[in-house]
């Protein structure tokens, strides 16, 4: 390594351990990420310390496109030469048009779009979205889900280390087994303002919807009066094999939200699309009633339509189906080899869950990939369970290059923990 980086990575680590946040830096330098990020393109990522990897993580559904799409990357910069934050007096063009394009490709019946920054904006306004419409006050949500870690996605957020130390948070919310429709039937009541599931579970170990799962969500809805807020901030944008995951069985939704890859990897933003008849109930005596002062920037806008546009034109759900059959049967190859340390390969498309049979193990395994130069996450919601979520773009031969790291990482842990027995 070159000294000049040496001392870079080193400073950053520390003004990371002394500015940011001590512990977080000792997690990423036991999990194998003592590095630097330096630059990225397509699915590779280098860094300071001179090493290239292979971006299986996506930032979480953010890299559909992978990273600095050429179409994107010229869209905004046009757009940052122009007029880069509006003024929010005019109108703007940009942010009409994207909301034109989304509603046009969205699940019948969504209408109207308001625009934020990220994934937990977005529900949250749909959150306060469905209590006006509704008037009731309640939500149903699942266990393991997750939504966002602001105070009212958080009160949805089906996870309890996270909610403890901020409660008391929105009151009426319970939570239900996934994919339990029992258990979900007995759950709406006429307190109920929405019931908001995601597709598949992300953060929650990736949990695919069994098939009728969120068709009978829907139904149960809207027999009780209740509203479905489906929440693709993870799954959209083309990763499931579907531009929206819910279009697998039909499901429309009252509200959608969205987020991570709409910005094509480039500029953070957040989106809820809801029915004429949402709207009407939050917006027809108040369109001010909720606001968000960067929402729907002409800087994400552009990078917004750029991205349905690549999307659209490279059909890059096809291409998620594509790749994902090839992981995942790889990954099962490698499952069939070592039952003991890889317990189960799921998914849909791309966005690809190795349950590994301890969190110690997924930790350890996680850490030789990045030797491999691979680099993969666990999922915030179940430690076990190893997250792949490469880019869309992804080649047949990087897919074959981090199956190969798998199974070297899988054979690395076995040694491992033969020698310790
Ligand atoms: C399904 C889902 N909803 C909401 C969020 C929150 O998004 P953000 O981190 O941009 O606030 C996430 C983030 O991982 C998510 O996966």
């Amino acid at each position: 390594m070159e000294p000049d980086a040496e001392t870079t990575i080193a400073r950053v680590i520390a003004q990371y351990r002394d500015f940011l946040n001590p512990g977080l830096t000792r997690l990423m330098q036991f999990a194998g990420f003592g590095d630097v990020e330096a630059c990225a393109e397509g699915c590779v990522i280098t860094t300071e310390g001179g090493r290239q990897y292979l971006d299986f993580v996506g930032g979480f559904g953010v890299f559909n496109l992978g990273h600095r799409h050429p179409r994107v990357v010229a869209a905004v910069k046009r757009q940052l030469d122009r007029m880069p934050l509006s003024t929010r007096t005019f109108f703007n063009a940009q942010q009409a048009e994207l909301a034109a394009r989304l509603v046009s490709v969205a699940p019948e019946g969504l209408q109207y779009v308001f625009f934020s920054n990220s994934g937990a904006e977005a529900v949250e306004a749909a959150l306060k979205f469905a209590r006006v419409a509704t008037g009731r006050p309640g939500f149903v949500s699942a266990q393991g889900a997750y939504h966002g870690k602001t105070l009212g996605a958080l009160a949805v957020t089906g996870r309890e280390k996270y909610r403890t130390p901020f409660e008391p948070l929105m009151p009426g919310v319970t939570f239900v087994p996934f994919n339990d429709l029992d258990a979900l039937q007995r759950a709406v009541t006429e307190q109920t303002a929405a019931v908001i599931l995601e597709p598949v579970q992300g953060e929650g170990g990736i949990h695919v919807a069994r098939p009728g799962y969120l068709s009978a969500a829907g139904r149960i809805c809207r027999e009780r009066g209740a509203l479905l807020i489906l929440d693709e901030v993870q799954t959209g944008m083309g990763r499931t094999g579907r531009l929206f995951a819910c279009e697998q069985e039909g499901v429309c939704p009252d509200i959608l939200t969205l987020a991570k890859g709409l910005g094509g990897g480039v500029m953070p933003i957040g989106a809820t699309l809801a029915t004429p008849a949402v709207w009407e109930a939050v917006f027809g005596t108040n369109p001010l009633l909720h606001t968000s002062t960067f929402g729907g920037n002409p800087l994400a806008c552009a990078a917004g339509i750029a991205t349905l546009e690549v999307i659209l034109e490279e059909d890059l759900p096809a291409k998620a189906n594509r790749r994902g059959e090839q992981l995942m049967t790889g990954l099962r190859a490698v499952q069939e080899a070592y039952p003991a340390i890889v317990k189960e390969v799921r998914g849909l498309g791309l966005m690809v869950g190795v349950e590994c049979t301890h969190e110690d193990i997924a930790g350890l395994v996680v850490n030789q990939l990045a030797g491999y130069g691979v680099i993969a996450a666990y999922t915030l919601n179940n430690p076990c369970v190893i997250r792949m979520e490469p880019p869309l773009v992804v080649t047949e031969e990087q897919i074959d290059a981090a199956i190969r790291a798998f199974r070297a990482s899988v054979e690395g842990v076995a040694t491992l923990l033969a020698e310790l027995e």
